[in-house]
């Protein structure tokens, strides 16, 4: 037995996904299974699995017992149906995009401060498909209304914590205007995992995740998952077999390995976060800490509603006091601990420049309309221990005079 369902979560995310039983022996961690193909008894059983009548794989392209695997574990997290794994984040959200219909004459709906990359999929690259595109801020709900209303779009995505200023999405409500407009509502949840919450069972129709992120939780793997129901699955899995962006078996057996500590980690995370939040708020260097769990956060009680009592995440961003590029730069240079490189959800500490990397593909006059400043920085909170993170924060922002 895998998972059962009345399993809390810190069980599932150690049990969920293991290997299936066999008749003569049985492995306790899911092998990785590097074969592209594979023999059957008969070119009848083959027939069949081709057919979809028989269980089994064919070709890597159209699945793999060890992806299989990482994808039932994230489904059951998530507590839904079905998961299909990509090789990358951006890859699953395409993937996911193209499947609810986003082609030339449809179009999609979008939370303004989303990654900058998937920014950029949807102004650089759909807009060309000829998919209308329209961005909104996802926490003005009447503006996500009447987008919606206006152009009946396939799709409204969201990300449940935004990236870079974690503003924290009402998952119900837009649910509810993306349902009423008949638009899928697609969600990426990777800076909360199902760890803070599931979107799936607030209205969601399709949950995306970097995998490279929290889920994987060790800056060793690239991977992407999307969670939907059975049919959308199927319908992806189509989009994937022709399209190849396939997570590999190795990546996949890492991605799995990694998830076993997602609840400890994902703890320790929130702790230390919420820990650094308050010290910089109280900092005189800092102007302005950006964290869902600081009662000072516009959606603080939003956030404790959505996740409950799990916490508010490993991400916070905050703004260095009278700080351009050159003194961001300055304080990037002189973290000991921390690590300045682009990527989040690791064990260690990170910080990242949202001007110059994520948000670097968004013009500058749309950052700073949407409140990215020169300032900014983004910290993706590790799990060290607290004190050496915060001795660490303290002589970064007095070598900058701060
Ligand atoms: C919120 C979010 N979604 C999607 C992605 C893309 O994921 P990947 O880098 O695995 O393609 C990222 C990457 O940083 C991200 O932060």
């Amino acid at each position: 037995m895998n998972d059962r369902p009345t399993w809390r979560l810190a069980t599932q995310a150690v049990h969920a996904g293991k290997p299936r039983s066999r008749p003569d022996f049985q492995p306790t961690v899911t092998p990785i299974h590097p074969s592209v193909t594979y023999r059957y008894p008969s070119m009848e059983a083959l027939d069949q699995v081709f057919a979809g009548t028989r269980e089994g794989y064919v070709y890597a392209r159209y699945g793999n017992p060890t992806v299989t695997a990482l994808e039932e574990a994230v489904a059951t997290l998530e507590k839904e149906d079905a998961a299909l794994a990509f090789a990358s984040g951006m890859a699953a959200i395409y993937a996911a995009l193209l499947t609810v219909g986003a082609r030339a004459g449809s179009a999609v709906v979008a939370a303004q401060d989303i990654y900058g990359a998937t920014y950029a999929l949807l102004d650089q690259l759909m807009r060309t498909q000829d998919v209308t595109v329209r961005f909104v801020d996802a926490n003005d709900l009447d503006a996500v209304e009447a987008a919606c209303a206006d152009l009946q779009p396939v799709a409204l995505l969201a990300e449940t914590i935004s990236n870079p200023l974690l503003k924290v999405a009402d998952l119900p409500r837009l649910a509810d205007t993306a349902h009423r407009h008949g638009a899928t509502f697609l969600v990426d949840s990777t800076f909360a995992t199902p760890y803070l919450v599931r979107p799936l069972k607030l209205g969601a129709d399709v949950v995306i995740h970097s995998a490279t992120k929290y889920l994987a939780g060790h800056g060793d793997v690239l991977g992407g998952v999307v969670v939907t129901t059975e049919s959308l699955r199927a319908d992806m899995l189509e989009v994937l077999k022709i399209t190849g962006g396939n997570l590999a078996p190795q990546e996949a057996w890492l991605a799995l390995r990694g998830m076993r500590t997602l609840t400890l980690r994902m703890r320790q995370h929130c702790d230390n976060a919420m820990q650094v939040a308050r010290w910089l708020e109280d900092h005189p260097g800092v102007t302005r800490v950006l964290y869902p769990g600081l009662p000072s956060h516009p959606d603080h009680d939003l956030s404790t509603e959505l996740f409950g009592e799990a916490g508010y995440g490993g991400m916070l961003s905050f703004e260095i006091a009278s700080a351009g590029q050159r003194e961001v730069f300055r304080f990037f240079e002189a973290l000991e601990l921390c690590v300045p490189a682009t990527t989040l959800g690791d064990v260690h500490s990170l910080f990242l420049y949202p001007a110059h990397s994520s948000h670097r593909a968004v013009p500058t006059e749309e950052q700073a309309r949407i409140g990215i400043g020169e300032g900014l920085v983004r910290m993706s909170v590790g799990i060290e221990a607290i004190e050496d993170l915060l001795q660490d924060l303290e002589q970064a922002l007095a070598a900058l005079g701060r």
